[in-house]
């Protein structure tokens, strides 16, 4: 381990580096933190948005090759140094770059957790109106965007999740949003299942499948690409520093290859079974209206109820439907904030209590503006977008990029690919070493540079994606 910080708060942090119980535990909780509303609610409405199959195709080859090597990469740095972003890339250098590259990974956290507070709270909403019994009226073709549209009820819903997300920050509880997680997961796995076989199985939803499933390259266009990459660094949680910590907490005998597969394996059979959920019921539905097929954020909320309205139990799928989103949702958003609240503590020297009411602040204020943006606050818009999916372009297509390829830098120019992998192959041989070193020498940067471009050069109207 480098110098770089002073002594005490190193030997202090040391002490209260907790580790994770075993391999398992390490798989557990990285899977835990990537199964979110990434999956169920994102992924679903990016495939309807930009191609289907083809979406599909994209997602799954970056996923294997750029995802792969980027996971392994950040892991096996937090390991190597035990510290988080910001103090890892500090470990190997002092200059401005390396500060940078630190905290663009560290605060992309900070900027994702106000708006998907926002979603969580559509998450609450929807789960207290089917409560209260309102199934059939959720269904109804302008009931959310009549919803949203409301800024002030939105707000609230919104304001309660955010208290939630919070209130576990302050109360220290993680050890038991660990414990729900290991519950709500394969409840979440057995009801996407059954849910999904279902809406596969009404009138007319076989051509969703098939759009879904089936790549038709008349779909496809750079933006396929640009949200495929987005959609992968966000749904991994990846590019964000997060795996620097969790890495930093893990030993020298976890697999760090086999560990990879295994989160990447279950995080897209989660994302897959969300998009046979959702696909075909907007062809079973709406008979694949375009309209509908673009619908972006809202499709999860417009879809979805249409299913339950239509089936026998459909009061009680949603009630289980909306509990289990909002635990995925709400266990993913508190280990976004801590993140923030970690950065915070470590970095500028703050106590645990100023750096969660820090937190706490960023995400009213920005959670707010999100929120407002669909109702008081819709004349603002922000390179044509709304305040919400502004934050979700700005982080995804705009800085995870970015921090993506100060990971390659550092990896490739200064900690050396060979000194990676033998941090890799501390634990067991590394298999696929060989393509691991492609794909960080060449595929990535190229990679990352031309989408980055291209999703500036489309937001100025320079081209169109
Ligand atoms: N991957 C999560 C999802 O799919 C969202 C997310 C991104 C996240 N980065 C994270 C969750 C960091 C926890 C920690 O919803």
């Amino acid at each position: 381990m480098k110098k770089g910080e002073n002594k005490g708060a190193a030997l202090q942090k040391e002490k209260s580096r907790s580790s994770f119980s075993g391999k398992l535990g390490y798989v557990l909780a990285v899977a835990g933190s990537a199964v979110g509303l990434g999956n169920i609610w994102r992924f679903p409405y990016l495939a309807a948005k930009y191609g289907g199959g083809i979406f599909l195709l994209t997602y799954l080859v970056l996923m294997l090759t750029f995802g792969y090597a980027l996971i392994v990469s950040e892991t096996a740095l937090g390991r190597m140094t035990r510290r988080s972003p910001v103090g890892a890339f500090g470990a190997f250098g002092k200059r401005f770059s390396f500060r940078f590259g630190g905290w663009i990974n560290a605060v992309i956290p900070m900027l994702i957790v106000p708006y998907y507070s926002v979603i969580g709270g559509w998450v609450i909403k929807y789960l207290f109106e089917y409560l209260r019994g309102s199934t059939s009226s959720l269904a109804g073709d302008g009931y959310f965007t009549d919803f949203i549209a409301n800024g002030f009820e939105a707000e609230l819903w919104f304001l309660l999740f955010g208290i939630l997300v919070l209130a576990v920050l302050f109360g220290g509880v993680k050890q038991g949003v660990e414990r729900v997680s290991k519950v709500m997961m394969p409840l979440l796995v057995v009801l996407a299942i059954f849910v999904s076989i279902y809406s596969m199985t009404r009138p007319g939803a076989f051509e969703g499948v098939k759009y879904f499933l089936v790549p038709d390259f008349e779909h496809f266009s750079w933006m396929t690409v640009v949200a495929a990459m987005g959609q992968m660094f966000y749904s991994l949680s990846i590019a964000m520093g997060i795996l620097y910590t969790y890495g930093s907490y893990i030993k020298e005998d976890v697999d760090i290859e086999k560990s990879t597969k295994q989160v990447e394996v279950f995080d897209t059979a989660i994302a897959m079974l969300a998009g046979l959920m959702i696909i075909p019921a907007v062809f079973a539905f709406s008979g694949g209206d375009p309209d509908t097929l673009q619908a972006g954020p809202s499709l999860m909320f417009i879809t979805i109820p249409k299913v339950f309205a239509s089936m026998g139990f459909g009061t009680g799928a949603g009630i289980i439907f909306f509990l289990l989103v909002l635990l995925a949702a709400l266990t993913s958003a508190i280990s976004l904030a801590e993140s923030g609240v970690s950065t915070f503590e470590d970095q500028l020297g703050f106590s645990r209590r100023k750096s969660t009411l820090l937190m706490g602040a960023v995400i009213i204020l920005f959670g707010s503006a999100s929120a407002l943006g669909f109702g008081v606050l819709d004349f603002v818009s922000l390179l044509g977008m709304s305040i919400l999916d502004f934050f979700d372009f700005l982080t995804n297509s705009l800085m995870m990029p970015v921090a993506a390829l100060s990971t390659c830098i550092l990896v490739t120019r200064v900690v050396g690919l060979d000194k990676l992998a033998k941090e890799v192959e501390k634990s067991s041989e590394f298999k696929r070493k060989k393509m691991y070193c492609f794909f960080m020498k060449y595929l990535a940067p190229v990679c990352i540079v031309v989408i980055l471009f291209s999703s500036i050069a489309n937001v100025l109207g320079w081209i169109s994606m």
